[in-house]
């Protein structure tokens, strides 16, 4: 039996909510509600209605992400099996482990996608063809 790549191991986080009249807080400390250490930490806006993001994997990086304002879909593709996560939440997000296809999508209008991330940006962590990636989750399972 290979490594196991596996959707099932990517999961919504449920984040501390500080309820307060005056507006409510919500905090990420490091490697204590989310499963590795954040090394970069990004964001995408201006997200024009019907554009789509992703369409890549990682390799090797772990990844959380919130929808901090608005909404918009998550599709992850482990190879074999799809799982699709509706963000809406700003105290909820998912953790996104490494070799997952993501295609994100249905941007609302207004929304911030955050995205925490184990490792600085590295091209070379990136598979941006699907065929490709197939290939590197056979490989994987081999191992
Ligand atoms: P990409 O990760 O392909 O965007 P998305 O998955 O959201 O569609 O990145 C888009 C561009 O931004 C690409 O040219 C690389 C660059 N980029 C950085 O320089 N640093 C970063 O931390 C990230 C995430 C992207």
């Amino acid at each position: 039996m290979g490594v196991v790549v596996s959707v099932d191991n990517c999961y919504i986080i449920e984040l501390p909510k500080i309820q307060d009249p005056r507006g409510n807080l919500t905090f990420i400390e490091n490697s204590l509600h989310i499963p590795f250490d954040i090394k970069r930490v990004y964001y995408l806006y201006d997200v024009p209605g019907g554009s789509d993001r992703g369409s890549h994997a990682h390799r090797n990086l772990h990844q959380f992400i919130v929808a901090v304002s608005g909404s918009f879909d998550v599709l992850l593709d482990d190879g074999q099996r799809k799982q699709h996560f509706h963000l809406n939440r700003s105290h909820n997000g998912v953790y996104v482990s490494p070799m997952m296809w993501r295609y994100l999508d249905n941007f609302s209008s207004g929304a911030v996608c955050l995205v925490l991330a184990s490792e600085k940006y590295i091209e070379s962590d990136y598979i941006r063809d699907y065929d490709e990636f197939i290939a590197a989750t056979r490989e994987i399972a081999k191992l």
